[in-house]
């Protein structure tokens, strides 16, 4: 499909399953960019992006300035400890400002779920949602999707599923509606207290029960306990959470043979997944983190206008 102007990538609810693979199709272009000696084309030369990271990140903050760099574009990093937010000023004066530099491309990360749409509001410049409190992270749902692809050649007609602290989980949701989109079987698990009341209207399959949820499974993508964003103890003890949700090479023994094992990060050894499960045969966790740079490389160049 031709990719019209779009100013803001704000969440996988606003994209067609046509969009994704546009997306998708682009990166798998970028990707070869990263394997080259000098890991570099000019494509956004004269592109100024602010990465404004106010949470904590490793992989989408690192992943969006490599991006931006190996498309030759100028990025700069602002994080909330480096920032005049400790002095008094707000998001919405700070974004004013940033953008008065003459930014292309803001891509933030916040605490508050609807940051991004807030200031996609206020601003001129793109905006791109690394990560919004509980509510949205578009952009590690593509790069799933794209690992995902890579391996299984098509998502239509997958089981995945998805274990863990859902109701606090941003990745969650947008890989619910990713998946969805492209045609997969969505089905959650984990404790109760971390399950939201409601899910099952958005057309998952719903288990409490680990062993349910890895059976017949394509992939098991697990997910950390988000304890920032929990309000109270949603279980007894880590220990207990490991043993009924975590998942080791006991619970894999009934597994698919060709089963794909996904985590976003950062991932707690011994809690969610043990190491041997992480570091296994399965586990295409790493793979992800490579595809994060060209699927970023591919949001950028798309949303900057570029691809035009
Ligand atoms: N997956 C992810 O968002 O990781 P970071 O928090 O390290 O960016």
């Amino acid at each position: 499909m031709a990719w019209g102007k779009r100013k803001d990538l704000l969440g996988i609810e606003d994209l067609s399953r046509d969009e994704m693979e546009s997306i998708l199709d682009t990166a798998e272009s970028f990707k070869e960019v990263s394997l080259r000696e000098i890991k570099k084309v000019p494509t956004l030369r004269g592109t100024t992006i602010v990465n404004l990271f106010l949470e904590p990140s490793t992989r989408t903050r690192t992943s969006f300035e490599l991006a931006g760099k190996r498309l030759s574009a100028d990025v700069i990093n602002v994080s909330a400890a480096s920032s005049s937010l400790l002095k008094g000023e707000s998001l919405k004066d700070m974004a004013w400002n940033i953008e008065a530099m003459n930014t292309d491309i803001l891509v933030v990360r916040h605490s508050a779920a609807g940051a991004a749409q807030f200031l996609s509001r206020v601003l001129g410049c793109s905006v791109i949602n690394g990560g919004d409190g509980a509510h949205e992270h578009p952009t590690q749902a593509l790069l799933d999707l794209f690992s995902i692809r890579e391996r299984k050649k098509q998502i239509e007609g997958l089981t995945v599923t998805i274990i863990g602290d859902i109701a606090h989980s941003r990745v969650a949701l947008s890989n619910i509606l990713a998946l969805q989109k492209m045609g997969a079987h969505v089905r959650i698990a984990g404790p109760a207290t971390m399950i939201p009341l409601g899910v099952a209207s958005l057309g998952v399959e719903v288990t409490y029960d680990m062993d349910a949820a890895i059976e017949g499974a394509d992939v098991i993508m697990m997910l950390r306990i988000q304890k920032e964003r929990q309000g109270g103890h949603l279980f007894p003890s880590i220990r207990e959470y490991a043993t009924h949700f975590g998942l080791n090479q006991r619970r894999l023994r009934g597994a698919k043979k060709d089963l794909l094992i996904m985590h976003p990060g950062p991932i707690n050894r011994g809690v969610e997944i043990s190491p041997e499960v992480a570091d296994g045969p399965y586990s295409i966790i790493l793979d992800q983190v490579t595809n994060g740079v060209a699927v970023r490389m591919a949001i950028l160049f798309l949303y900057s206008g570029a691809a035009q």
